[in-house]
């Protein structure tokens, strides 16, 4: 049920350190640019991402993509939040890690532009958090459509 769900600076806190492990599994031999990303569903579940790399590149998938299609293929669709670290090989998290574009357009499809928050974090205790609309601003989306 939407708004059941409250985004406290503990819950920010959880999905920053599940977005920091989930780096760890970040495949990236080609940039060597680590990211990590843990969604938050409205029931409350954490499903987490990382960037999947290809030798022919093109393939290569984001680790929000990765978190957002793990998540959907498993018929969960209604999201309230996203962390995501991102920084080159390491375990220092040098810099914050803003999405893609084409990341923010599959979160479109998805979330509530001015409900939905991107949080994006140095660590636990570092971060910014910003709405998909902040970051997408007259985003096109289903609504367009209907
Ligand atoms: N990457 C992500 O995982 N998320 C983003 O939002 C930006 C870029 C990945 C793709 C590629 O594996 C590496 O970072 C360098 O672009």
């Amino acid at each position: 049920m939407a708004g059941d769900m409250e985004l406290t600076g503990e819950k920010i806190r959880d999905l920053a350190a599940a977005a920091i492990e989930a780096r760890r599994k970040s495949y990236s031999p080609y940039s060597h640019y680590q990211v990590g990303a843990a969604l938050l569903a409205e029931d409350g579940q954490i499903i987490t991402g990382c960037n999947i790399e290809n030798a022919a590149y093109g393939p290569s998938n984001c680790a929000e993509r990765t978190a957002f299609f793990k998540a959907v293929s498993e018929g969960i669709r209604e999201f309230l939040a996203i962390a995501i670290v991102g920084s080159p090989e390491g375990e220092t998290l040098t810099q914050y890690a803003y999405p893609c574009g084409v990341c923010r357009q599959v979160m479109m499809e998805f979330c509530e532009p001015e409900r939905f928050q991107i949080i994006v974090a140095k660590s636990e205790e570092d971060y910014r958090v910003m709405t998909l609309a902040e970051l997408l601003p007259e985003g096109f989306g289903p609504e367009n459509l209907a």
